[in-house]
């Protein structure tokens, strides 16, 4: 197999190399970042590895189903504020059950980059605190996967 023109970059590279300057964007202009008055669903979480806390904050639409706006509040390492923004954009305009379900591969195929078990927990942390906040908020049920996310993510 011929070698690459030397200075190029393998195709993987290239892809993870956006992915980066993605998540970077994110982390530096978080999308649905602040507060909401009167919120219909609100959790605030802690990832007990390194105390950094995400507070979110779901308004649902006329039909009480609808996701129509999420914010979020907090601090905490690039990854972790940068999957919590893509996650606001990725579950506006969908239904709380549909979020309920949606398996974290869907987040961490946006992420797209690998991510190591501590890592893993900094991306989660946005989608467990949302999960439970619909939870409290509608009676969703949490997913098997899900469960002990209260004491896991320390949920308040
Ligand atoms: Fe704290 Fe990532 S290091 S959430």
């Amino acid at each position: 197999m011929a070698e690459p023109p030397s200075g190029t970059l393998e195709p993987m590279n290239e892809f993870e190399q956006m992915y980066r300057e993605v998540i970077l964007d994110h982390y530096r202009n978080p999308r649905g970042h602040g507060a909401m008055d009167d919120p219909d669903a609100e959790a605030e979480g802690m990832n007990p590895l390194c105390g950094d806390e995400v507070t979110i904050f779901v308004s649902l639409a006329e039909d009480g189903e609808t996701i129509d706006d999420v914010k979020f509040s907090g601090r905490g390492c690039a990854i972790s504020q940068a999957a919590t923004s893509m996650l606001t954009e990725m579950v506006k305009g969908r239904s709380a059950t549909e979020v309920a379900t949606l398996p974290k591969e869907e987040l961490l195929e946006e992420i797209g980059i690998p991510l190591t078990p501590i890592r893993l927990k900094c991306a989660l942390l946005g989608l467990g605190v949302l999960k439970v906040a619909l939870h409290r908020a509608k009676g969703t049920p949490l997913p098997e996967e899900w469960a002990g996310l209260d004491d896991e993510f320390q949920v308040r």
